[in-house]
């Protein structure tokens, strides 16, 4: 299963990427989380990591020598990656979680992002997924992922909605890119809600625009505390409340298979 959480800039991807991965983790899940946000380099610690993994961008030579091939990026020579054979430093495991970042703009002036997002795309292609195994892509804010065709690959688009108007326009775009790349299974997360009121108000709201709300994380003051430290809480509230989603995901993706086996 590859999912994809997608949103508005700080509406919480990084934090329910977690929350998923520890999640999918207990469950006795192999977990790889891709971090493909080219600005915020925060999520490694979020995950309990003491460092971040080196770019995949580094390993194939940087921006430079993948916008030479731009179009056939050449991330490794085979057609597909198992997760194995992504050497150490590129990939790290920490606890039953593993993780790769695809790269970081780190400089002014050093040229657009779109090289990541051929990386991203390609290395979410091509890296293999076994039963029982989840990748979970924390995505870079807004919509341009689309445009780069970094779903292509992906199977579940979660997208995090919270309660400012903003949040909602751009889950509604996301919704319609996602559903325009063919990715049928896109639903929203409700995210820092502070009562049932709002809850119920983004439920409708999102049910207007045809958007299916399939879990709701609350307003957690120990969520904003652990952010202090760059951390995301591994029990809890919210971590009991992400357990829906889970299993939402898992029997969709058990259904697919069993539809699967009666079309073979
Ligand atoms: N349910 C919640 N309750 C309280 N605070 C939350 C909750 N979810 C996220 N936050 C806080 O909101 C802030 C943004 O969260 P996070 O970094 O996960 O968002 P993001 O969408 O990944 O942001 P960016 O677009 O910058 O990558 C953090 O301070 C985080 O602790
Ligand atoms: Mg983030």
């Amino acid at each position: 299963m590859k999912i994809s959480v997608c949103a508005k800039g700080g509406s919480g991807k990084s934090t329910m990427v977690t929350l998923l991965a520890n999640e999918a983790k207990n469950r006795g899940s192999r977990v790889l989380v891709v971090d493909s946000d080219e600005s915020n380099s925060g999520l490694y610690r979020m995950l309990g990591f003491e460092q971040p993994p080196v770019p995949l961008m580094e390993m194939i030579g940087g921006k430079t020598t993948l916008k030479k091939n731009m179009g056939k990026p050449d991330i490794f020579s085979d057609a597909v990656i198992p997760v194995d054979n992504i050497p150490e430093g590129y990939l790290l495991k920490n606890d039953g979680i593993m993780l790769v970042s695809i790269g970081k703009i780190m400089q002014s002036l050093e040229g657009c992002a779109c090289p990541m997002g051929v990386l991203s795309r390609e290395f979410l292609k091509k890296v293999v997924v076994n039963d029982g195994e989840v990748v979970i892509v924390d995505m870079e804010a807004g919509v341009e992922h689309f445009g780069r065709g970094v779903e292509t690959s992906i199977d579940n688009v979660l997208i995090v909605v919270e309660p400012p108007f903003e949040s909602m326009a751009v889950a509604e775009k996301i919704h319609s890119m996602s559903s325009g790349s063919g990715i049928k299974n896109t639903w929203a997360v409700l995210n820092k809600i502070p009562n049932e009121e709002i809850r119920k108000r983004l439920e409708d709201e999102l049910a207007k625009r045809g958007i299916e709300v399939i879990g709701c994380v609350y307003l957690d003051q120990e969520i904003f505390m652990a952010s202090v430290d760059g951390r995301v809480p591994h029990q809890g509230a919210a971590a009991d409340q992400i357990k829906g989603v889970m299993d939402f995901l898992l029997a969709r993706t058990g259904e697919k298979r069993s539809n699967l086996k009666g079309v073979m």
